[in-house]
């Protein structure tokens, strides 16, 4: 079995608050070496314990949302003791940089697409998370891809799928704000498309809660 210490570790990708990324080669192919590493300011034993659950959870939510229709990463290696996961790279590009190269049309059809596999996630159970444009990637070929399952759960409530919904939104009028709209309308058109009218509209209900919601506290705290 392959160690992890024989991996080289080549170009730093990002350096992020809860884990960071390397591109490197794997058999010839080019991957993503996703690292946790230790935080001092948790407790040793507590410490480990989160990045082993994590470097867990992360490959099966992964898995999981593959299962439900939705494209990700293929999963390399899992190596628990050093919180390290060896996964696939895709090859092209951001949704946050693609939004703003493409046209009307083709940002209609992709914030569908992006739509379409919100719901399939959710029909299955899996909440992502952290549903932002950076997380989203789409290939050469095509297809979206979703990435950074960390944040991500198991749960087929209502309240936590409007938080997903409502976590895209936000991160679509902080990066997008001239075609946020637009490109929401759509997401909702590809979220109808799977889990049709009814629900839809619950989950929109649930969206404008949760707005009214943070709203208050806001209110609260002036
Ligand atoms: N498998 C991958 N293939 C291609 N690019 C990736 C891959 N994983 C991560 N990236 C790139 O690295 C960035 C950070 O990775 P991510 O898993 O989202 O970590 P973070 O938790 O720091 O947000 C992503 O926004 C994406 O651009
Ligand atoms: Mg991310």
């Amino acid at each position: 079995m392959d160690t992890i210490d024989k991996v080289p570790q080549t170009r730093l990708l990002k350096k992020g608050a809860e884990a960071s990324l390397f591109i490197t080669n794997w058999h010839n192919r080019k991957a993503v070496i996703k690292v946790r590493l230790p935080k001092r300011y948790r407790p040793a034993v507590l410490d480990a314990r989160i990045r082993s659950y994590r470097t867990i959870h992360e490959p099966q939510l992964m898995h999981e949302a593959k299962t439900a229709g939705v494209a990700t990463p293929l999963i390399y290696l899992v190596n628990v003791p050093e919180s390290t996961i060896i996964m696939q790279y895709i090859e092209g590009k951001q949704v946050k940089e693609l939004l703003n190269l493409v046209s009307k049309q083709e940002r209609y059809s992709l914030c569908v697409a992006i739509g379409e596999s919100v719901a399939k996630l959710h029909r299955a159970g899996l909440i992502h998370g952290d549903l932002t444009t950076s997380n989203l990637i789409q290939a050469f070929d095509g297809t979206t891809y979703f990435i950074d399952f960390g944040l991500g759960e198991k749960n087929l409530e209502l309240e936590a799928q409007g938080v997903d919904l409502h976590l895209l939104k936000r991160a679509l009028q902080s990066t997008h704000f001239q075609f946020w709209e637009d490109c929401f309308k759509a997401v909702l058109c590809g979220y109808t498309s799977v889990l049709g009218v009814e629900f839809t509209e619950k989950i929109y209900e649930k969206i404008l809660e949760i707005e009214r919601r943070g709203r208050y506290v806001e209110e609260r705290k002036q």
